[in-house]
């Protein structure tokens, strides 16, 4: 990589249009601060420093990124985006290059990135364009007959010749940064919106003899900024096709790519299906050939090879082994470790327990702080009663043990190797191994016994 090589984020901006209290760069894209994307990218180039102007929103955007290594420069009052670059001159390293981005452009790939430097590190001034159909708003570029750059004229200052232009300034560039501190200190404010345009460095590196290169971005999404709610979607729109493209290369089978959400990563083996509506939420990794039906939520798990997980579950910070049947309708929260070939059905909440081998939770149960080992069988409608209003206690299940249906287990309990439950008990004591345990009250016929009927009126 190109070094020494400085990165500023311009992110001062207040973001009116977001119609919100958070500052725009925090507006989370794919689960996460745009901000925070545009910083992986440019960490990835490995940068001398990464400098972040911030203004709105004060402290909140620096506490919401943190960072050890980024300079956060205070930009307290925003008179423009010259004026933001002036605030960051001090913490420059004179020498190099500097490459300026926008926190509110997230998408920017760092071969954009790299290219741009390449261009500056030639002691050019490197600016990334693009030609759009409509450019109103955006800043010209200006080219004499040569086709050479001249300048930048933003739309408001534009005369309707230069309204014409198609190719406008994307905001994004790079330069040597020696230059910079001449060039800054030279720009005025008298133009249409009493800024400090950084565009005006423009003319000034013409008149200086410093070549100006435009490079074009490999996709437009990398120029897209986010000004409003209806761009935020747009760019997630995006930003989760490339991911779904990126999964299918791999081999991933997409029901429909236009109806996935990795908020995080996703890390799938061979042959994995995904239908539509899922969600991924931080690391999710997922054997080979597992399946996960439509509609489900996945955050930070672990799913073993040729698992197969239904329709609307809902998964969170847990471990499932091989060859498993989850739901539909299953919900697996913190804690939760599944070994192989084990069978979860609808309805079913398991939290901080292990189960181990072949065991069955298949229908409507609760199962909590708990131990469970292989081939156990725990009917439709088992309750752990794990709480005591005060403290958690753990339940024990052992290898082989079947629990009836509707069974509480008033933990701390201990169901021994092989026992049984009768359905529908109340355990408070341990369950001896291989033994039928049940507490229920005995069942009685009244014969002959007649149901009330109604009696007539009048
Ligand atoms: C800027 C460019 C314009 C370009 C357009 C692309 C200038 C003068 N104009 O215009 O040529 O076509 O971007 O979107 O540069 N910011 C600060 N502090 C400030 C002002 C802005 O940090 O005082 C930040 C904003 O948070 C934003 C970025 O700089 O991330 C761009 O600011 P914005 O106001 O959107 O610039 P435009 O006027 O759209
Ligand atoms: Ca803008």
């Amino acid at each position: 990589m190109i070094s020494p090589f400085n990165v500023v984020i311009l992110a001062a901006g207040r973001g009116t249009r977001m119609m919100s209290d958070l500052p725009k760069v925090l507006h989370p894209l794919a689960g996460r601060p745009m901000l925070a994307h545009l910083l992986d990218t440019a960490r990835s180039l490995d940068p001398l420093q990464i400098c972040v102007v911030y203004g709105y929103g004060g402290e909140q955007v620096p506490q919401a990124i943190g960072g050890t290594d980024i300079t956060w420069v205070l930009q307290a009052e925003q008179h423009g985006t010259g004026h933001a670059v002036q605030q960051v001159l001090p913490y420059l390293a004179g020498s190099g290059v500097t490459l300026i981005l926008y926190g509110d452009v997230p998408l920017t790939t760092a071969d954009t990135m790299r290219a741009l430097t390449a261009v500056a590190v030639q002691d050019k001034l490197a600016l990334l364009t693009v030609n759009m159909d409509d450019p109103s708003g955006y800043g010209r570029i200006v080219r004499d007959a040569c086709g050479k750059v001249l300048a930048i004229v933003e739309h408001k200052d534009a005369d309707a010749q230069t309204r014409t232009i198609t190719e406008v300034n994307t905001g994004l560039m790079a330069l040597p940064t020696h230059r910079l501190a001449g060039w800054l200190s030279r720009l005025s404010n008298d133009n249409a919106q009493g800024e400090y345009y950084l565009t005006d460095i423009i003319a000034m590196a013409v008149a200086d003899g410093v070549a100006v290169q435009t490079c074009q971005p490999a996709h437009h999404r990398e120029i897209l900024g986010v000004n409003s709610k209806a761009q935020l979607a747009q760019l997630e729109r995006l930003h989760q096709h490339e991911v779904a493209n990126r999964l299918m290369m791999q081999g991933v089978t997409l029901l429909d790519p236009a109806r996935l959400d990795v908020r995080g990563s996703l890390h799938c083996g061979r042959d994995v299906m995904i239908d539509v509506g899922c969600v991924f939420e931080g690391r999710v990794e997922l054997g080979n050939n597992v399946s996960v039906g439509a509609h489900c939520v996945l955050q930070n798990v672990r799913i073993g090879a040729g698992t197969q997980i239904a329709a609307f579950s809902h998964l969170v910070d847990a471990t499932v082994g091989t060859d498993n049947h989850i739901g539909p309708f299953t919900r697996l929260r913190p804690g939760t470790v599944l070994a192989a070939d084990v069978h979860v059905g609808n309805f079913v909440e398991i939290k901080n327990s292990q189960v181990d081998d072949g065991s069955k939770i298949n229908h409507l149960s609760y199962v909590g702080d708990s131990t469970v080992g292989k081939q156990v069988n725990i009917g439709a409608g088992t309750i752990t009663c794990n709480y005591d209003g005060a403290n958690k206690h753990r339940t024990v299940i052992e290898d082989n043990a079947f629990i009836g249906s509707d069974t509480q287990l008033v933990a701390p309990v201990t169901v021994g190797k092989g026992a049984t439950i009768g359905a529908g008990s109340t355990i408070t004591r341990d369950a001896p191994a291989g033994e039928l345990t049940l507490s229920r009250s005995k069942q009685l016929t009244i014969t002959g016994w007649q149901r009330p009927v109604k009696k007539s009126k009048g």
